[in-house]
């Protein structure tokens, strides 16, 4: 659905925003335009992101692929450049590269900690969170192939997609 399109059939138009720091395999771009394609959004960078503009989005999802535990230093940093937003709402999504096994819901909730933390103090209201497994060949993986082969998988594209439409009710609400 585009732009023009979800605003015909919705009364209370959302403008939504994407935004996403992927630099290791592209996995966690995968789910970004997943969730746009959901949302009518457009996905940009954070080097494509000036402060200001933000100021005409109704929802913006800020996603990143997990290093070292938290966001990437580009869209970490980002969020500290952003306005006030009294309340704006936001989602965050990523893709860890850890095994499925270890990855529960508190393992992705404390990888988004920093990020949300950041975005509470610029006033953001965080209403969703989303994470799933992607390839990961950092380090001494790629011998051996790495971690997450395949992932995102369609299913995984097909949860982002449930989770963005969730975030478009609540962005409604
Ligand atoms: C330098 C580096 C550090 C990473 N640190 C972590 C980590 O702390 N925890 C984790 O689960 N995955 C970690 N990963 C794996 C990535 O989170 C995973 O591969 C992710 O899907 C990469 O997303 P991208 O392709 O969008 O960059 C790391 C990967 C790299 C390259």
């Amino acid at each position: 659905m585009d732009q023009t399109e979800n605003n015909l059939k919705n009364p209370y138009p959302v403008k939504p925003l994407v935004i996403v720091f992927s630099y290791h395999h592209g996995n966690t771009e995968k789910i970004a335009k997943a969730i746009a394609g959901v949302l009518g959004a457009d996905v940009k960078t954070p080097e494509q992101v000036c402060p200001e503009d933000l100021r005409e989005y109704d929802l913006i999802g800020f996603g990143s692929g997990i290093y070292s535990a938290t966001f990437g230093p580009p869209i970490l940093s980002l969020s500290d450049r952003l306005s006030y937003a009294a309340g704006k709402k936001a989602f965050l999504f990523s893709t860890y590269g850890a095994p499925d096994c270890i990855a529960n819901r508190e393992f992705i909730e404390k990888n988004h900690y920093e990020m949300r933390e950041k975005l509470h103090l610029k006033g953001y209201a965080v209403i969703g969170e989303f994470g799933c497994a992607g390839w990961n060949t950092n380090s001494f993986l790629k011998y051996f192939g790495g971690l997450n082969k395949g992932r995102p998988n369609a299913e995984d594209l097909r949860n982002a997609e449930a989770f963005a439409r969730e975030m478009m009710e609540k962005a409604r609400e």
